[in-house]
């Protein structure tokens, strides 16, 4: 595996900034949302890396001792990207998991971007301990004038940033403006991100896969012979796979990322479109994975080519190393070879 570790002592800001220079028409005004974005984001890392004191600290329950009510991980760290956000003017509006529709910033502070954004991925590993994430994507604005909740109905591939925080045993942001993926890595003591891999790339193929398979007896009998066929030992020693499941995506995905293999949250009988929300966790992390030479799809179609009908929408997601999904696809279309030659037979 190729990981390319930067040689240069670059924090995000800079890296940002050097990036916008770039471009000749630019006006700053993306660096200065994502400076604020960042700020959000220290915010939020704080608070996390304080998770398991609040109850001795008496930060839970109605108020904390400032007289202030306390809130969940997920309200504050929506509340926070806001509030570090709508006063920039670099943003007309934004979108969050953790809210029904669209929210205007107020007019005379409104800019040319609109930020979509889950705050808090995996809020079930909150209490454990175990990795979350915050995930972002920016849209620049067709038009002028009032905004809408249809200005943001729009594919993936229009997307002219995304990235994700995964705050683990260290903290990362993984980020893309279209041109690669580039990790930054917190130094808590600074309060700084400094740029520690340039132009991740993903393995071809890798050797894990990644899903709830609790789920699996409610899947199509394709996918099951799928998991079957990574199961099952082959003689060049490609497979079996491993199978790693954290439970929330931005950390299953970061896992992927640099080892290869395959993350999914296929459909099943219970919830025809799978969990993950198109717009606030799906399209960013599909639109990294396809800057690190990755594929992501539904079983069928690119998932970044997917014009949405409503906000909220959730999809079926296939992401990972190129060869992988593709197999994946084959599996749910019926034409792989291995289940051609009768090996699925025993599956319903
Ligand atoms: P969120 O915490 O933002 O609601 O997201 C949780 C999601 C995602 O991070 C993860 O991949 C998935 O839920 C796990 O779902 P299961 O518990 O069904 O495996
Ligand atoms: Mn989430
Ligand atoms: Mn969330």
């Amino acid at each position: 595996m190729a990981i390319v570790t930067a040689k240069r002592l670059v924090t995000i800001e800079r890296h940002i900034a050097e990036q916008e220079h770039l471009h000749p028409h630019a006006t700053g005004e993306f660096s200065r949302l994502l400076r604020d974005l960042m700020l959000a984001i220290r915010l939020i890392a704080r608070e996390v890396s304080r998770a398991g004191l609040n109850d001795i600290l008496g930060l839970t329950g109605t108020t904390n001792v400032y007289g202030e009510a306390v809130r969940k991980l997920d309200v504050y760290a929506h509340e926070v990207i806001i509030r570090a956000l709508e006063h920039g003017g670099h943003v007309c509006a934004v979108a969050s998991e953790e809210s029904e529709g669209l929210l205007p910033f107020p007019a005379g502070r409104r800019g040319k971007y609109l930020l979509v954004f889950d705050p808090l991925d995996g809020s079930s590993n909150i209490d454990v301990n175990a990795p979350i994430g915050t995930i972002f994507s920016i849209y620049r604005r067709r038009y002028r004038g009032e905004v809408t909740p249809e200005e943001l109905l729009r594919p993936g591939s229009e997307q002219v940033a995304a990235g994700y925080v995964c705050y683990g045993s260290s903290i990362t942001l993984v980020y893309s403006t279209g041109k690669g993926v580039d990790v930054f890595t917190y130094d808590p003591t600074l309060g700084e991100f400094f740029l520690t891999i340039e132009q991740l790339r993903i393995p071809r193929r890798g050797k894990q896969y990644s899903v709830n398979e609790g789920n699996a007896k409610r899947w199509v009998p394709e996918l099951q012979q799928y998991l079957d066929y990574l199961k099952t030992s082959s003689e060049d020693g490609q497979r079996p796979y491993s199978l790693r499941y954290i439970g929330t995506a931005v950390a299953d995905v970061h896992r992927v990322l640099h080892y290869g293999g395959l993350f999914m949250y296929p459909a099943d009988q219970a919830n025809p479109s799978g969990k993950l929300r198109l717009l606030y966790e799906v399209n960013p992390l599909a639109f990294l994975v396809e800057q690190a030479g990755g594929r992501a799809s539904d079983g069928y179609r690119r998932i970044l080519d997917i014009v949405p009908e409503t906000l909220h929408q959730r999809v079926p997601v296939f992401l990972g190393s190129p060869d992988d999904v593709a197999e994946a696809e084959a599996f749910l279309q019926g034409r792989h070879p291995w289940q051609q030659s009768g090996n699925g037979h025993h599956l319903p």
